[in-house]
């Protein structure tokens, strides 16, 4: 197999803590991998084994065929890390031609990426003195610099306007589509759905999925039926075929697995109902359901 990440039986603690409790996963050249789950799930935890942070306890880790605890392998590695500090002196440009020529590449190639990230005008300015945003897209070219196999990325959107994000998820996809390796830690759910090719939710240290985005809201079988109505929740949780009511403005969201059912009830108790629409689940839904064990 020409994997580019593969981790296998995964297990570390801190202490008495369980972070990662028997984790397996890969990475193919060109396919992007989004890890969710939620608050210490141990996302950071496994993202910090597989680019040599920390030392791994028991399992395997093969990034690229070698340990990612040897310098040499970490070469082909382009990682953000959920916290980091730049050095006080270090400007922009020196850390991302740094990147580089750690990488085996020309100092040149910083060059390009600061473009991308719109971070030319800020080259000359030292990294520690930026806003958070601007330091999180100094992490990132330093990721970026010299076209790593393997991009590991923890939470590389927090802190990112929205223009700053979308672009990210461009950049994303275009490295993806030139031959890179991607896994990536989100809260943006909706926001990876569109670039990751696989979706790995993680929870309490163990894998509870690892499939397409769609098939994952396919295992979703509730689907919510939105209306503007006067009836109170009491009566709308009553009609035949509601599971769940959630308010959401002036609107109310009737889960069910029969919106047909739904319908015909709320039209027969509520004539005047208004703004009536169905909604399918989105994949946010599937990760909290599935996390929150009432799945399947
Ligand atoms: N250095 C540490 N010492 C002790 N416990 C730790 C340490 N780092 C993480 N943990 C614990 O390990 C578990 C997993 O944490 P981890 O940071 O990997 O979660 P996460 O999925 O990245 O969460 P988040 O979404 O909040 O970033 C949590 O219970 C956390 O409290
Ligand atoms: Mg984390």
């Amino acid at each position: 197999m020409n994997e580019v990440l593969t981790v296998r039986d995964l297990r570390h603690r801190y202490g008495g803590t369980v972070a990662l409790d028997g984790v397996d996963l890969t990475v193919r050249p060109g396919e992007c991998v989004a890890l969710l789950g939620p608050n210490g799930a141990g996302k950071t935890t496994l993202v910090s084994l597989v680019t040599g942070l920390l030392a791994r306890q028991t399992g395997q880790i093969s990034l690229a065929g070698g340990d990612p605890r040897d310098a040499r392998t970490r070469r082909g590695l382009g990682a953000v890390q959920q916290s980091i500090g730049f050095p006080n002196t270090l400007k922009v440009g020196e850390l991302v031609a740094g990147a580089a020529v750690r990488r085996g590449a020309s100092r040149g190639a910083a060059g390009p990426v600061l473009a991308e990230l719109d971070l030319t005008s800020l080259a000359n300015r030292r990294a520690a003195k930026l806003s958070g945003g601007q330091q999180q897209r100094v992490q990132l070219g330093m990721a970026l610099v010299g076209d790593p196999a393997l991009l590991v990325l923890d939470e590389p959107t927090v802190g990112l306007d929205v223009p700053s994000r979308r672009r990210f998820w461009e950049i994303l996809a275009e490295r993806r589509f030139r031959g890179a390796g991607v896994l990536v830690t989100t809260h943006l759910i909706e926001e990876c759905s569109e670039v990751a090719d696989r979706v790995v939710v993680v929870s309490k240290g163990k894998v509870l999925a690892d499939e397409r985005p769609d098939r994952l809201i396919d295992r979703i079988t509730v689907r919510s039926v939105v209306a503007t109505t006067t009836l109170a929740d009491d009566r709308l949780a009553a009609l035949p075929g509601v599971l769940s009511v959630n308010r959401d403005g002036d609107e109310v969201h009737l889960g069910t697995r029969n919106c047909e059912q739904v319908l015909r009830a709320l039209l027969a108790e509520d004539p005047a109902v208004g703004g009536l629409r169905v909604e399918g689940a989105r994949l946010e839904d599937a990760v909290v359901h599935l996390t929150e064990g009432s799945l399947v």
